[in-house]
């Protein structure tokens, strides 16, 4: 059993398979009320439980009406809430009213120029006049709006004249062609206030901060007397559950375990240890160096590396918890995006990395899962770990993928290459907390490559490998930007890599934004 969701009423975002459709939920929650995703074919609405004050379509991949393209369901259409249909989801709200659409024959990607002419605004759509006439949009489709049916009227035109705004003669349905949920579109956050508190008229009723009472007692409600095992990483959403549960449950219903599987940063067990020791959580770490080593030697294949370590893994908690018959619950920090992106809404995703470090952990163990991120953010989880009280030094780590170092050493694993990573990448972080910019950056992180190259150091020719940096600015991780730092601040780290790492001579620094590359390099 899952904890159930953190409040019952909201926004529900029907998803369509847009590469935005996780950043329309975090933008709702950020302007201070909660939603929900759920699959945009789904036929049945969702039971009462949850109070929806109304409903977003997200865009997609499909052409409307072509063979396997979803459609908008019946209650969709039939229901009397507010609806706003983005991108595709405008294009489905504009079929289902018998309005005429095109494909494929203005494309447009990127920033758009919107013009609004608010002569036929709908009465129930007034607000829409506080925005300004003329404004910056961002926009992503091949698709579009030819004509809508007579009961809608035209907002809004793009300077290549694509409808970019419908709204409903009397139906509060809104349809917007660009997406207000991305941040290069200059008013989508006031789009979407208007939308979400004067049509809609919902209450401002989320903020993260205030889960952490309702968090604690849900968690009491839950596991009772039972006692809870939970995997930890280090890293900020594990850390964060684990505190919450120790909270909730006291230390000796919580037991924390941590595998150090040799793929971690510098001293990075060490800390973990003395980290969690000042915050009271009950940890227990398993060494597994010698078997995760000996599992890779000679493994050069990125999903091959990533499927060892996740089978390691399990075996190593099962191991543990074999015959410790107390344990009743397994802890997991399982956040939103996770939930989502397992649950295969945007279907038709290919798999680029199997990230999911210990899946199958569940299953093998038999144990109840309690997931008490099950519906939040990171951001949200960060805020979750600052009101209770975790040092900032934690709560603001840039994230480090359950595969380790594994993921940054290019080809294969050895003990040496380990060590000579952990120095590169420990004197990038350094640097980076030094001079300001670690918190500037979503992540940052150095990467052994199989390549050698000749370097000069004092009389001598050097034949060593090269190391890459790299810095990235997300929000979320899906996409990325290439951090901007200084190229004084690089040639410093770049010399202190060389000068103290034996094995590396050369630095350079990564480039590329995601896509079309990804953040890590394997
Ligand atoms: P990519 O490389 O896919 O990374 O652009 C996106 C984010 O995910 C992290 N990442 C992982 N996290 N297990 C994880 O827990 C993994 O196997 C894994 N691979 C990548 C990456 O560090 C970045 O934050």
């Amino acid at each position: 059993m899952h904890l159930q969701r953190p409040v019952n009423e909201g926004f529900l975002i029907l998803d369509y398979g847009s590469q935005y459709t996780l950043l329309i939920a975090r933008r709702l929650r950020e302007i201070g009320v909660y939603a929900e995703i759920i699959d945009g074919s789904r036929q049945t609405a969702p039971s009462d439980e949850f109070h929806y004050h109304g409903i977003i379509l997200s865009g997609g991949p499909d052409t409307v009406g072509e063979e396997g393209a979803r459609s908008l369901p019946s209650w969709v259409a039939q229901s009397d809430k507010p609806i706003l249909g983005i991108c595709y989801g405008m294009q489905l709200m504009a079929e289902a009213s018998g309005g005429k659409l095109r494909s494929g024959q203005q494309r447009e990607y990127g920033k758009s120029h919107l013009s609004f002419d608010w002569k036929d605004l709908p009465k129930y759509a007034e607000t829409l006049k506080s925005l300004p006439k003329d404004q910056i949009v961002w926009m992503s489709h091949g698709d579009d709006v030819e004509a809508p049916d007579s009961s809608f009227a035209t907002l809004a035109y793009t300077d290549d004249k694509v409808v970019g705004v419908i709204a409903h003669r009397e139906k509060p349905w809104i349809g917007l062609q660009f997406h207000p949920e991305v941040q290069h579109t200059e008013y989508g956050e006031e789009l979407l206030k208007a939308f979400v508190f004067d049509i809609c008229k919902a209450p401002r009723n989320w903020d993260s901060s205030q889960m952490l009472d309702s968090s604690i007692e849900r968690i009491r409600q839950n596991v009772g007397k039972g006692k809870v095992l939970m995997a930890v990483s280090g890293g900020v959403d594990s850390t964060v559950a684990a505190v919450l549960l120790t909270r909730a449950l006291g230390a000796s219903q919580v037991h924390a375990i941590f595998v150090d599987h040799g793929l971690l940063r510098k001293d990075e067990a060490k800390w973990v240890q003395e980290q969690f020791a000042s915050m009271g959580v009950q940890l227990t770490t398993l060494d597994q160096k010698k078997e995760f080593y000996s599992e890779l030697d000679g493994i050069t294949d990125p999903e091959q590396k990533r499927k060892i370590i996740g089978r390691k893994f399990i075996e190593a908690f099962e191991a543990f918890a074999k015959g410790k018959k107390e344990f009743t619950h397994l802890g997991q920090g399982t956040l939103y995006p996770d939930v989502i992106e397992s649950a295969g809404h945007g279907a038709g995703a290919k798999v680029i990395k199997s990230h999911h470090n210990v899946g199958g952990l569940p299953e093998k163990l038999a144990l109840e899962l309690v997931e008490p991120f099950r519906y939040l953010f990171k951001d949200e989880v960060r805020t979750i770990g600052r009101a209770l009280g975790i040092p900032a030094l934690l709560v603001d780590r840039h994230p480090f993928p359950g595969p380790g170092l594994a993921v940054r050493i290019i080809g294969a694993i050895t003990e040496e290459k380990v060590r000579v990573l952990q120095e590169a990448d420990a004197i990038f972080i350094r640097h980076l907390h030094d001079s300001g910019f670690y918190s500037q950056v979503w992540q940052a992180f150095a990467v052994l490559l199989p390549v050698k190259s000749v370097g000069v150091m004092g009389d001598n020719r050097t034949y060593q490998e090269v190391c890459a940096l790299r810095a990235v600015t997300a929000s979320d991780g899906m996409t990325a930007g290439v951090g901007d730092l200084p190229i004084s601040f690089l040639v410093n780290v770049g010399n202190e890599i060389v000068r103290k790492v034996n094995g590396i001579n050369r630095v350079v620094y990564d480039v590329t934004t995601k896509p079309p590359a990804t953040i890590e390099w394997e």
